[in-house]
């Protein structure tokens, strides 16, 4: 038995519960917010704008100050440079109160001139829009899996080159990788159709470098899996979501489940919560006074008040 425990197994004043110091590095993963301009409904179905801003207040109200703030593509549902700016005006003031940067990732639905021009206030161009940051050590890396005229997915030569490039010298908490298109497969019929290619050619790249996650979306609903042995993390839409409790071929979008992810950086783990964007009533077990008082007891009155089955 550990020595931080007596023999009844309960701990002496000395020990910490958890085995993990607190997350170096914090990010806010959103995805799909399709705007369009004007605000209006994506479909004549989803209010977009609205959606994104519950996502927002809920981004807002987990009370987290993040590293960066990242969207996964699909940012306008039509490319047009009025919902690049709404889309702007609508995170730009979110970002400024949490004192957080945005990465801006492109996606199939989005048009590499307007993205730039209206978003990133870039000259227009057809170049893949990509980028490296530092967020204190951690580097975050956004690939263009866009492939300006199609929705499939893509990486071409030279940015397969250039990633090889950054990734050629490790950063001190290692890389996270967001793209859009995710390099995992869905049990949705014909969805292949829309994943990405050179999906080898990426792998190659980066096994073995210091990435240690991928952040993507285009899916429409949460999953996650591995590449190349990283894990990959997939977030689902602030527009609209895929409601998986139907058989596959059924499978269609529907106004629900909106979500983000809160990414945990550790020294050893990074972890991945999905966060429902949903107005619920909820308990008030956890409350100031609760929290306040286990932080006065010593470990072994904390174990015995949260742990002891009665
Ligand atoms: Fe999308
Ligand atoms: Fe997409």
């Amino acid at each position: 038995m550990d020595s931080d425990f007596d023999t009844a197994g309960a701990p002496t004043d000395a020990v910490r519960f958890g085995r993990h110091e607190p997350a170096r590095r914090t990010l806010i993963h959103v995805s799909d917010t399709h705007l369009l301009a004007g605000s209006k409904r994506l479909g004549d179905r989803y209010d977009t704008a609205t959606n994104l801003r519950a996502a927002l207040d809920a981004v807002e109200g987990t009370g987290i100050r993040p590293d960066a703030i990242v969207f996964t593509g699909d940012l306008a549902d039509l490319g047009e440079p009025d919902a690049y700016r709404a889309l702007r005006a609508a995170v730009d003031p979110v970002a400024a109160r949490l004192g957080a940067p945005v990465v801006w990732v492109a996606g199939n639905h989005d048009e590499r001139p307007a993205m730039r021009a209206d978003l990133l206030g870039e000259a227009p161009s057809q170049e893949p829009i990509v980028c490296v940051r530092d967020l204190g050590g951690l580097r975050l890396i956004a690939l263009d899996t866009s492939v300006p005229g199609w929705h499939h997915g893509d990486l071409d030569p030279a940015q397969l080159a250039w990633l090889r490039e950054v990734l050629s010298e490790p950063a001190p908490l290692g890389s996270i990788v967001a793209m859009h298109h995710p390099p995992l497969p869905s049990h949705i019929p014909f969805f292949d159709i829309l994943e990405l290619r050179h999906q080898d050619e990426l792998a190659e790249i980066l096994a073995g470098s210091d990435v240690r996650a991928i952040l993507a979306g285009h899916l429409h609903y949460a999953t996650s899996g591995t590449f190349a042995g990283i894990p990959v993390s997939v977030a689902s839409a602030t527009c609209y979501t895929m409601n998986l409790q139907r058989p596959p071929v059924e499978v269609n979008g529907m106004d629900a489940g909106q979500s983000f992810h809160l990414v945990h950086v550790y020294d050893d783990v990074i972890t991945h919560a999905v966060v429902p964007v949903a107005d619920a009533e909820t308990a008030d077990t956890f409350s100031a006074p609760w929290v306040e008082k286990m932080a006065a007891l010593s470990p072994a009155q904390r174990l015995e008040v949260f742990s002891r089955k009665r």
